[in-house]
């Protein structure tokens, strides 16, 4: 069992997209084993992505991501972290595949409705970050 941390971006609540992706995310037979929703502040939308400072899209993707409401979630299930970003599709909607959630919903670089962990690393520091309450 390995656990992720997921997020419904912006986008996606303002699209109605929520139930879509939790759809998608249980019929996989992942678990969610927390969920909240939250307007990200500024601090942790920081925090969240120290990673990409520096980058000619930081300033963009900090004002989107603070921009509204979003659905934190950690997510539960075998090969949990790699399955999910499988499941997510790539990031460019150029290459993201149909059958995928950004594929299928989605054709902005920035605002891909999704985000997801991308290794046992990532998703240790996000869920602490996210929930530091489970922790
Ligand atoms: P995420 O971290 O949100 O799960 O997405 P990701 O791994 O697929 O992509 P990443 O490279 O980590 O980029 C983080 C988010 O920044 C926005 N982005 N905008 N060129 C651009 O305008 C650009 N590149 C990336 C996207 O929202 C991307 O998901
Ligand atoms: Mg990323």
């Amino acid at each position: 069992m390995e656990r992720t941390f997921i997020m419904v971006k912006p986008d996606g609540v303002r699209r109605k997209l929520v139930g879509e992706i939790v759809r998608r995310i249980e019929r996989r037979n992942f678990s969610i084993v927390a969920m909240k929703m939250l307007t990200p502040s500024r601090e942790l939308a920081e925090q969240h992505y120290a990673v990409h400072k520096g980058k000619e899209f930081y300033e963009g993707l900090l004002e989107f991501i603070t921009s509204g409401p979003v659905v934190a979630m950690v997510v539960e299930g075998d090969n949990a972290i790699k399955l999910m970003r499988n499941l997510m599709g790539a990031t460019k909607p150029e290459d993201a595949m149909p059958g995928t959630i950004r594929g299928d919903l989605t054709i902005s670089t920035r605002e891909n409705l999704v985000h997801g962990s991308d290794s046992a690393d990532t998703a240790a520091c996000e869920i602490v970050l996210w929930f530091p309450e489970l922790c």
